[in-house]
């Protein structure tokens, strides 16, 4: 795999991964450590972690007891290939086990917050004071470190709560350093990488921003690209890479279904031209094919299915004006790949099956770029930041591919659709100057398409229902109603009432997900 963005020299560190929930957080928190990191399988041999430039592994948790049937295990040859080592919880009985010390059931699974006691501060645990406060999480302990190995740590219930072999330099904690609830965790990372490895740290953005580039000049050649911008975060950092590499041999083609929000196509292709002026961008005007397509049609999944495949249509259709092109420029995440089995198992990598470029490039036969496919979100927002994208553009709400198509209950047209556009403004508009915009992680309008009975003046009114739905969430994966302010919630069902003609009543969602989702439809 060509590691776009990483020099042969960057440090390198894998965290072998044996299906804890946390992996992913383990190689975020060594990243914040300024060096890089990547998950890689569990049981993949020192010879390919060397081969692919990895000097120190870090063993994940896991659900799994290693005495248990089927026990993901590490590659034997691991543990005497001279890499330093730290095992996190399994990870440490792992190791344990595989060097001689005693595994066993504990009598009581630990989970939560423990007092740990440090018996000597040394290698991972160097400057720790006496006591701090630990996560654990587990069933299994270690009750004896292998030969060799002093016992570092203790808690009433844990008797092995980190050991170390210094000269072998393999260390393990049965807590877990990687969550916020073990206030020092980030040192026994720092320790490890810096006093155990040896490690000089150094990776930053600002230089990642460079290898990137020169990765996806070297991977494309002398060959030409295409880019299919949605509006979204991830498109547009992986079309500035892109753009920065190859200049006039890229062209940005923004397909405009006419189901964006309030301005936002034109903030699209303006933000664009303003940060990118000899970018080649073609803005596609299609409103009225999307709504031809969605005459008469209610049903949310075939909504999605119609918006999905005029969307490669149209694309195709452009593309095809612009002759012979060999790649497509596509805004795959690390947390996409992770999920797809990507980095981590053997599997191939599948694309992330987003409605807007999905089916694409077994079409078109295009290779793809995936300039973005080592980062987490917060470092792609850095990354265009890095590449002069602006502020609005980078901290943008997630926004479904299908647009508020799947926010308009019932038929899509293009009155339902300005309707919903001036009240979803007026939610977004009252949400930032209480400055909520960055803790919500999703806020909006819906159109059930329910009409209610009302007064107004002294009138009786017949007129739409608004709902109005706002989450706070990590992942998308749950998430919790919002609690905003009374007062937020008053000012934005006023304004709509009074300022988007046809809507006389204004519900607020309290449903978290599950049971509901986050979208309506
Ligand atoms: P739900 O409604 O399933 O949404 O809780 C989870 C997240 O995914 C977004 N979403 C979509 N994104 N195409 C997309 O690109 C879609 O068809 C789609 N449906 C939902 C939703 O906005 C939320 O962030």
């Amino acid at each position: 795999m060509t590691i776009v963005g990483a020099s042969p020299t960057t440090e390198r560190v894998a965290v072998l991964d044996f299906g804890a929930q946390y992996s992913q957080l383990i190689a975020r928190c060594v990243r914040e450590c300024s060096v890089y990191c990547e998950l890689r399988p569990g049981d993949i041999s020192p010879e390919r972690l060397r081969q692919e430039g990895f000097s120190a592994v870090i063993l994940s948790g896991g659900p799994a007891s290693v005495y248990g049937e089927g026990a993901p295990q590490a590659h034997p040859d691991l543990w005497a290939a001279g890499l330093p080592i730290l095992g996190i919880c399994y990870g440490q009985q792992l190791l344990a086990a595989a060097l001689g010390g005693r595994v066993e059931r504990a009598p009581q699974a630990e989970y939560g917050r423990s007092e740990m006691e440090v018996i000597a501060a040394e290698g991972v645990l160097a400057d720790f004071p006496q006591t701090t406060s630990v996560w654990m999480s587990h069933g299994d302990l270690v009750l004896a470190p292998p030969p060799g190995f002093s016992v570092l740590a203790t808690t009433t219930g844990t008797p092995v709560a980190a050991m170390g072999n210094q000269t072998l330099g393999i260390y393990g904690v049965q807590f877990h350093p990687e969550v916020a609830h073990t206030p020092l965790g980030q040192q026994v990372l720092r320790n490890f990488l810096f006093a155990v490895c040896h490690l000089r740290g150094g990776w930053t953005m600002d230089d990642y921003a460079d290898r990137a580039v020169a990765g996806v000049r070297e991977q494309c050649g002398g060959g030409s690209a295409i880019a299919a911008l949605s509006g979204g975060v991830d498109s547009a950092v992986a079309t500035a890479v892109v753009h920065r590499a190859l200049g006039g041999r890229l062209t940005a083609i923004f397909v405009d279904h006419g189901l964006q929000r309030l301005g936002e196509a034109e903030e699209v292709v303006s933000a664009f031209a303003a940060a990118f002026p000899d970018l080649r961008l073609i803005h596609v005007r299609a409103q009225e094919r999307f709504l031809a397509a969605l005459r008469g049609v209610v049903d949310p999944e075939r909504k999605r299915r119609i918006i999905g495949e005029e969307f490669i249509r149209v694309f195709e259709e452009e593309a095809g004006r612009l002759g012979p092109v060999d790649f497509l420029v596509q805004g795959t995440i690390y947390p996409d790949v992770i999920e797809s089995g990507g980095g981590v198992s053997a599997k191939a990598a599948t694309i992330k099956t987003h409605h807007n470029v999905g089916g694409l490039p077994e079409r078109m036969r295009l290779h793809l770029v995936e300039p973005l496919r080592q980062l987490f979100k917060d470092e792609v927002r850095a990354l265009g930041a890095e590449l002069g994208l602006p502020p609005a553009l980078l901290w943008r709400q997630p926004f479904p591919g299908p647009g508020l198509a799947i926010r308009i209950l019932g038929e899509v047209t293009a009155e339902r659709l300005d309707l919903l556009r001036r009240a979803d403004a007026i939610v977004r508009e009252e949400l930032t100057p209480h400055g909520l915009g960055r803790e919500i992680w999703q806020a909006f309008a819906v159109l059930p398409g329910a009409r209610t009975v009302g007064v107004m003046g002294d009138e009786r009114t017949y007129g739409e229902l608004v709902a109005v739905r706002a989450v706070a969430s990590r992942d998308a994966m749950t998430a919790d109603w919002a609690r905003l302010p009374h007062e937020v919630l008053a000012r934005m069902s006023a304004r709509i009432v009074n300022e988007v003609p046809g809507v006389n009543r204004v519900a607020y969602d309290i449903t978290s997900k599950p049971p509901a989702t986050i979208e309506w439809e």
